[in-house]
């Protein structure tokens, strides 16, 4: 694939912390509308990776592309101005404002005004708001919280907050989604809601980097799989591919219960086909 048609291009991505070497000359692609899992061992760097992505780190080398232009080393705001949106591994909600509102906000992390510009609105703004505000009611009603639109944030359970934090990624229209373990601390039915939300995401057209240590939940869902170990991509390709690669294999034999899952996965996997 040529550089101006992927959507994200990531090449010697490399990232240090002290003498920690975090990410290390890290390749991959992100094709329109697919999902793409982004797995690996505890301290694999995969978080790393969304940081250096969505600008809240600066490589120490390599080059990111978005839609064939540079992005590496430009600040959040910028990289969400071109469409790449992100969730964080732990929920983060603005406390005392309703659900819409808090969708509402992700509306604005496209621009540098942010959150001020709802506060604050002055009249001529109002119309712009009540367009925010439709978008924010329609996300809110794809992710089904539609019956907790107008509650306190914080009523919400922890499997609702991430729905919510996925409604606010959408509403910065987003092409590439940037998801870190949203299965994590989730119930089996909350999983499977999410599962068919992220095919609803990829389904209209916008890719989803999921990382995810719950192999049952990331296998039948991804196209394809990058793996991480210490930084290093270990292995790419198909979720077959990466559940037989002898590579990843050893990368999880210090981690049996991650095995398990990814033979589980495969059950399910071939049970469904
Ligand atoms: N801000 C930081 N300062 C110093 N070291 C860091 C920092 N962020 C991450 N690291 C280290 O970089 C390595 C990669 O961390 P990262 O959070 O990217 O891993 P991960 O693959 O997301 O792991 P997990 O599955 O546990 O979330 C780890 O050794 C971690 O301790
Ligand atoms: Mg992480």
């Amino acid at each position: 694939m040529r550089s101006a048609d992927a959507l994200l291009e990531v090449r010697g991505l490399t990232r240090r912390f002290g003498g920690l070497l975090a990410v290390a000359d890290l390749d991959f692609t992100v094709r329109p509308g697919e999902i793409l899992g982004l797995i690996g061992p505890n301290g694999a760097g995969k978080s790393t990776t969304f940081n250096l992505i969505a600008g809240a780190l600066r490589p120490d080398a390599g080059e990111i592309r978005a839609g064939g232009e540079p992005v590496a080393g430009l600040p959040p705001h910028e990289i969400a101005r071109r469409g790449i949106l992100r969730t964080f591994q732990h929920n983060r909600v603005f406390a005392g404002m309703s659900v819409v509102e808090n969708v509402m906000v992700g509306a604005h992390t496209r621009f540098r005004a942010g959150l001020w510009s709802i506060v604050g609105a002055r009249a001529g703004a109002r119309a712009e708001e009540a367009a925010v505000r439709a978008r924010a009611e329609e996300l809110i009603g794809f992710v089904g919280l539609a019956e907790w639109r107008e509650a306190d944030v914080t009523t919400l359970s922890f499997g609702q907050g991430r729905l919510l934090e996925i409604a606010r990624a959408m509403a910065g229209d987003p092409r590439l989604i940037l998801l870190d373990e949203p299965a994590a601390g989730l119930a089996p039915a909350e999983l499977d809601r999410l599962a068919a939300l992220l095919r609803g995401i990829a389904a209209r057209g916008i890719a989803v980097l999921l990382i995810e240590h719950d192999m049952r939940f990331l296998l039948p869902l991804a196209g394809r799989v990058v793996v991480l170990n210490f930084g290093v991509k270990i292995a790419e390709g198909s979720a077959d591919e990466i559940r037989h690669h002898p590579a990843v294999i050893d990368a999880y034999l210090g981690d049996p219960a991650a095995l398990v899952d990814a033979a589980r996965a495969g059950e399910s996997t071939h049970a469904a086909a």
